[in-house]
């Protein structure tokens, strides 16, 4: 059999979108498959790694040989991974809402003829990612993601720094390359060593690779 690495190893990663909702019928998200985070968390399996995969709301199988948690907004989320420490490494692949309404209805919101829609107030998620890299019970490895449209790299080494993170995984979802929900990426890995550019391929060999980098 295959050499496994991570034998021995606790890993934290997320995946999915988070839903945040405005009454038991409306919810704010992002667009997130769960394609890559879910591959990642196989890929850290497939080396030996006791992977504890955190999802939100997708439409995908839980991985094979991995633990999942399944919940559905960001606090939820923050309060599964906060759970799972210490670890040895975590890996951030969720595409969390940075903000949720600030209350949530107990019953639908009906629409009322001549009222106008309802006014949103919004307040900010807490960033998982970020309490993650400066927690008292930090993982050695703090990998985080960036899907930008503009200032990819730019917009990385600032995510770096701010959360906390060893590397930010970096993906360009502005031009017509199918990212989003697709099965191919396209990726850069910017650490403070520099940027290194990653042909496009598979969100499976994307995963591989970044379970082989973690696992160095
Ligand atoms: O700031 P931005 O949302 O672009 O950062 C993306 C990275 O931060 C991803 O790794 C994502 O999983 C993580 N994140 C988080 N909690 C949030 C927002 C983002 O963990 N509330």
């Amino acid at each position: 059999s295959r050499p496994k690495p991570l034998a021995g190893r606790k890993i934290i990663v997320t995946s999915g979108p988070t839903h945040e909702p405005i009454d038991p019928v409306r919810y704010i998200a992002n667009r997130s498959s769960g394609k890559q985070g879910h591959a990642i968390a196989a890929a850290l399996a497939r080396l030996g790694a006791d992977v504890r995969l955190v999802s939100g709301p997708v439409g995908i199988a839980d991985p094979a040989g991995v633990t999942t948690l399944h919940v559905e907004t960001a606090n939820e989320m923050k309060d599964e991974v906060e759970k799972l420490l210490p670890a040895d490494a975590a890996v951030f692949a969720a595409a969390v809402a940075d903000w949720r309404s600030e209350t949530s209805a107990d019953e639908k919101i009906k629409k009322v003829a001549g009222e106008g829609p309802p006014a949103l107030q919004m307040i900010e998620n807490p960033d998982i990612l970020s309490g993650v890299g400066h927690h008292r019970k930090r993982p050695s490895l703090v990998v985080g993601f960036a899907a930008e449209t503009r200032d990819l790299v730019r917009n990385a080494e600032a995510k770096l720094a701010k959360k906390g993170a060893d590397f930010i995984v970096a993906n360009d979802v502005s031009h017509e390359g199918g990212v989003m929900g697709g099965d191919r990426n396209r990726v850069r890995i910017v650490s403070k060593a520099g940027v290194d550019e990653w042909p496009e391929m598979s969100k499976d060999e994307v995963a591989t690779r970044l379970a082989a980098l973690i696992a160095e």
